[in-house]
């Protein structure tokens, strides 16, 4: 089968195994069989318990690991095409947890730079794409400081400026919030909804935190190197026994509502968002409240 270019990630029968050396079970398989599209200017986020395969997943994406059988197709191109590898990687712009381990300057600006200026770019347009993303993320006013200085949170919005620097289509995140307190997680779960809805740069977010995936339009959940789940966050967070048995949590309002309709409460199936909540509560006691007057 030939990949469409409509989808920026496709993968086709992906196995990989990290050989006799490496892994609980030597020779064991992290990744068995996933097959999936994603859209351009998709909002995914990637679920699943340690060791389910997500950042095995998310390097396969990249190249920095190639399939042990099947495909991988980056915008319609084939990681294993050795001509086009860092296209694949400027694509496919991956972030990782830990913030530290992605500094290279000396200062944010010259951090930023490091990517562009490896395209080859010309100095200026270098330097205006450094500006534009530092802008884009919101620290230009931190471009002549030591990034080493920076707050997690602020290390992780300049290592995003940095991949959008490179103009990708995908911007991939293993972990990237799990080291931030909560109000740098909520900044940069706001910029990445920025950059999807406003520039569609798709985002496949792998994340923890089911409150960040209720957040994304599609919920991906990844069990023993497989995809267990693939759906709308309402439907996966419906499944809520199936992630339970996972060792996975639901979203609390999710948790909520499910568990007073185990109790028999008539509220709807698959509601995730506070204000939604709030409403489906309301009707059901305005009309329990009827119930009482009109006995
Ligand atoms: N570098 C490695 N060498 C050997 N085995 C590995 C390596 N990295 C991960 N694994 C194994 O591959 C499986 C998937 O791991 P990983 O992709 O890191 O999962 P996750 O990111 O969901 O926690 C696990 O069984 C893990 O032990
Ligand atoms: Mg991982």
């Amino acid at each position: 089968m030939v990949a469409t270019k409509k989808h920026i990630v496709e993968t086709q029968g992906v196995e990989f195994s990290y050989g006799a050396c490496g892994g609980p079970v030597p020779g064991a398989k992290a990744l068995d069989g996933i097959s999936l599209r994603i859209e351009k200017g998709e909002f995914v986020a990637l679920v699943g318990g340690n060791g389910s395969g997500k950042t095995t997943f998310a390097r396969l994406l990249n190249a920095l690991l190639l399939p042990t059988s099947g495909t991988v197709y980056i915008d319609g191109i084939d990681t294993k095409d050795k001509e086009r590898l860092w296209e694949v990687r400027r694509v496919a712009g991956m972030v990782f947890q830990n913030p530290d381990s992605q500094i290279i300057g000396t200062t944010v600006e010259e951090d930023v730079a490091f990517g562009p200026e490896n395209l080859g770019l010309e100095p200026e347009e270098t330097r205006r794409r450094v500006r534009e993303a530092l802008r884009r993320v919101g620290m230009e006013r931190h471009a002549d400081s030591p990034p080493h200085l920076l707050s997690g949170g602020r290390k992780q919005l300049v290592s995003i400026a940095g991949i959008i620097a490179m103009e990708p289509g995908c911007l991939i995140l293993d972990e990237a919030t799990a080291l931030l307190d909560p109000t740098a997680r909520e900044e940069i779960m706001e910029l990445l909804r920025r950059l999807n809805r406003e520039e569609g740069i798709t985002v496949l977010h792998i994340t923890h935190d089911m409150e960040e995936a209720a957040l994304a339009d599609r919920v991906i959940v990844m069990h023993a190197g497989r995809v267990a789940l693939d759906g709308k966050p309402s439907e996966v967070f419906s499944r809520a026994s199936l992630l339970r048995e996972m060792g996975l949590d639901i979203p609390q309002v999710a948790e909520l509502s499910e568990r007073l309709r185990g109790e028999g409460f008539d509220l709807p199936s698959g509601l995730l968002d506070t204000d939604a909540a709030v409403a489906a509560l309301e009707r059901m006691l305005a009309g329990s409240r009827h119930a009482v007057h009109t006995t």
